[in-house]
């Protein structure tokens, strides 16, 4: 086993990979890192510097020298900064969801952002949520874990998500740009959306949170992980 256990959740957008790796870094008492957040820092920082969409040369250096803090305020809910500015809405908008897997594509900012992200593998542990955790950044892992879910229900799952934060949307348009997205991720030249050739594939369609977590945690416990 390497030093710091990792344990890596993969998967498209909507499987409740989010989620359910909060959760198991919670019961485990380990670190978590949401590494999609990382992609969607880099697009904001990139609007927020009113860089044109087509410069990948800044956007990797971006990645590279942008100042990330994930924290929790007074109540306990999550945060994100960016340069000391609150970001934590702002990279769940729809426009840094699409800017977010654009930048993705980019080598330049792939390769910027490995370092920071094997940095958050600390004792005594690391839940690794996103889409090449168990491929590239962290393929030593202990546990690789490939979410997935019917198309239909992610739509159906982000539409619930942003109408309980009293955000509008349409299902057939994000049933489109779910799509679309998946596409992107999944065709990409580098590191793109596919399971790693040992993890595990679990299927969440018609599952409860629940039982996701209680399946990943089993899976966790027959390596003994945690209790
Ligand atoms: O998980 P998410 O929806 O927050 O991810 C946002 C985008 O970042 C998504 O379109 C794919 C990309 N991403 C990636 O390419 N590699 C990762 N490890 C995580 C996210």
């Amino acid at each position: 086993m390497s030093p710091v256990p990792v344990v890596t959740i993969d998967g498209p957008s909507g499987s409740g990979k989010g989620t359910v790796s909060r959760l198991v870094a919670r019961h485990a008492g380990w670190h978590l890192l949401d590494s999609g957040a990382l992609y969607r820092l880099v697009a904001l920082a990139g609007a927020r510097a009113g860089l044109g969409f087509g410069d990948r040369d800044a956007h990797a250096a971006l990645a590279r020298s942008m100042d990330v803090t994930f924290g929790t305020d007074s109540g306990g809910g999550e945060r994100v900064l960016l340069d000391g500015r609150d970001a934590t809405d702002a990279i769940r908008s729809e426009d840094c969801s699409r800017g977010a897997s654009r930048v993705a594509a980019w080598p330049g900012v792939r390769e910027a952002l490995f370092a920071r992200q094997r940095a958050f593998a600390r004792p005594p542990g690391l839940v690794a949520d996103g889409r090449d955790m168990g491929t590239v950044v962290f393929p030593e892992a202990e546990l690789k874990i490939f979410l997935t879910a019917s198309a239909a229900e992610r739509a159906l799952r982000r539409h619930k998500q942003l109408k309980d934060k009293g955000v509008s949307a349409n299902l057939a348009t994000l049933s489109r740009e779910i799509a679309e997205r998946d596409e992107r991720d999944s065709t990409r030249p580098i590191a793109p959306l596919e399971p790693a050739s040992d993890a595990h594939i679990v299927d969440s369609t018609g599952s409860s949170i629940d039982q996701v977590v209680g399946r990943v945690l089993m899976l966790g416990r027959e390596r003994r992980l945690w209790r």
